[in-house]
Formats: C-alpha cells, sequence, structure tokens
C-alpha cells in the first residue's frame, strides 16, 4: 500500500505498538545535507576527487593507500562539522521516549542520531569518530578535523589506526547485527526509513520482522526493492514524515 501522508490508521497502529524497532539509512541524513550513496529521492551522490564511494570505503584500499582513506574520512568528518540533525533525527529521539521497547538501528556512521538525543543505538556499520588500532583493536575517539596525524597512533599502543568503521568487502561487528536481529524478530512495529535497502545483512531487518508478524512502515520518497514487504511505503521524506506520527492530536 503506497500513502503520501501519515494516515489515522497509521497513528493508531503506531500508538497501540509495544515493541518497534527502526533501521535508517543515509537517507534521514539527506536533509542533513549528508549526501546519499545511491542518490534517489533527488538526493546528492557521494563523490571525490572522482572516485567511487565503493572504491574509497573499501578494505582492498585500506589494505594498500590507509592514507587516502583517511583524507576521505577526514573529508567527510569535516563536513560533518557544519551540520546538524534534522527533524527526521529528532523525531526518532522522542519516538524512543514512547515506547516500552525501542531499538534504532543504522547503517549511518554519521552520529546524527546521538546528536539528536537517540540513546539505544545500534550502529551496524560503525562510527566515523571513532578509530581502532590496527595492533591491538583498542577503539578510541577521533575528533580532530583534519586529523593531526595520519594515520592516527593508539592511545594504548602506538600502532597506527584505522576508522572504525565497516568498509566494503569487510564483516559486521561481533555481535551488533545479532542484537538487530533480535530487535527486528520481537517488534510489532518495524519502519525502514532512508535506506535503498539493497545492502545485507541490514536490508534483511524488515524481512525478519515481517515473518514474525510486525507491521512493516516503510519511510522513503521512492519505492525501493523492500517495498514488496512493507504493508506501507510512506512517499515522502523522513524530516515530513516521521513528526506526523507524534504530532499533537487533537
Ligand atoms: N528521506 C527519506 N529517504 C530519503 C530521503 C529523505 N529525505 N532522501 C533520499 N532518501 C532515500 C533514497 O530514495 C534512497 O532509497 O534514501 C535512500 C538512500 O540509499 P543509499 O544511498 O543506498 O543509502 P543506504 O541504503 O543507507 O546505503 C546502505 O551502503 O554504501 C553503503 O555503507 C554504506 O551504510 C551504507 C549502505
Amino acid at each position: 500500500m503506497i500513502r503520501t501522508e501519515v494516515t489515522d490508521d497509521l497513528i493508531s497502529i503506531f500508538d497501540a505498538a509495544r515493541s518497534v524497532a527502526v533501521l535508517t539509512g543515509a537517507g534521514v541524513s539527506a536533509e542533513s545535507g549528508v549526501p546519499t550513496f545511491r542518490g534517489g529521492g533527488g538526493t546528492e551522490v557521494w563523490t571525490w576527487r572522482g572516485k567511487h564511494i565503493t572504491e574509497l570505503s573499501s578494505a582492498e584500499l585500506m589494505a594498500t593507500d590507509p592514507k587516502l582513506v583517511w583524507e576521505w574520512f577526514d573529508y567527510r568528518r569535516g563536513m560533518l562539522t557544519t551540520i546538524a540533525p534534522n527533524p527526521g533525527h529528532f523525531a526518532l529521539a522522542q519516538w524512543e521516549r514512547r515506547f516500552e521497547d525501542f531499538t534504532l538501528i543504522t547503517q549511518n556512521i554519521d552520529d546524527l542520531h546521538r546528536s539528536a538525543g537517540s540513546l539505544n543505538l545500534l550502529e551496524l556499520h560503525g562510527n566515523i569518530w571513532r578509530a581502532r588500532c590496527l595492533r591491538c583493536a583498542s577503539t578510541f575517539e577521533a575528533r580532530d578535523t583534519p586529523l593531526e596525524q595520519n594515520p592516527p597512533l593508539c592511545l594504548v599502543c602506538g600502532g597506527p589506526a584505522r576508522p572504525d568503521v565497516v568498509l566494503f568487502g569487510e564483516m559486521l561487528p561481533e555481535g551488533v547485527f545479532e542484537r538487530a536481529e533480535e530487535a527486528a524478530a520481537r517488534a510489532d512495529l518495524f519502519f525502514v526509513i532512508g535506506t535503498s535497502a539493497v545492502v545485507y545483512p541490514a536490508a534483511g531487518l524488515p524481512i525478519i520482522a515481517r515473518q514474525a508478524g510486525a507491521k512493516v512502515i516503510e519511510v522513503n520518497p521512492e519505492r525501493t526493492d523492500i517495498s514488496i514487504y512493507a504493508d506501507v511505503t510512506l512517499l515522502g521524506r523522513a524530516g515530513d514524515i516521521l513528526p506526523q506520527f507524534i504530532k499533537e492530536r487533537g
């Protein structure tokens, strides 16, 4: 079913839900000015020095030219210092406070959900503000933009560090996806917001939720590969649609 606004029947489903899980992707940050990876909804797509994202954010480049990978992430980190969460992020932080059980699962590494006040957050692809030591695996915050040193050195052992994010060609960090699967399986309402839903395993979460009996609501300006698993696709921008679930009701 396709809708373009949040109707009363959807508000009733939202109000009656006890366990809610949400999967977000790049689209939820698009209205803050962060480009998406594959476009859609009229968004700008990431490009940098003429290279494609799959080449830049790749395990292969990390192995051959880690300095370049850090420069790319530095560019992205620099951009993030100039932007702020949008009404979609803020609505999700408010949603969390309404439900007994609420899990926000994101593929984004930009930290904007946390900046907006979300607490129970599962970051499937890591966090751009963290580095991980290639020698001892310690993780630490790397907030300077640009970095003082490329690569930054581990605060524990002095070894070189890499961004603590999941690159193309890498597995998800242990444990985080299992927790996301559990949240999807116990949800009675699952939202899939601002993702093209082509990158697995994240894209499998709405399917898990649906198979376990949840209602699935998609929010995206366009239909996606996951739309066929959604009970409703709300065609629109996250910043316009999400606040409608919690607007004052007369
Ligand atoms: N509100 C909601 N959705 C939007 C908006 C908006 N304002 N603007 C665009 N979108 C939608 C697009 O229509 C598209 O379906 O956001 C989606 C963005 O898709 P992708 O760029 O593919 O981003 P994502 O699904 O998060 O990518 C998954 O791929 O490159 C990797 O690791 C990276 O986490 C990322 C993963």
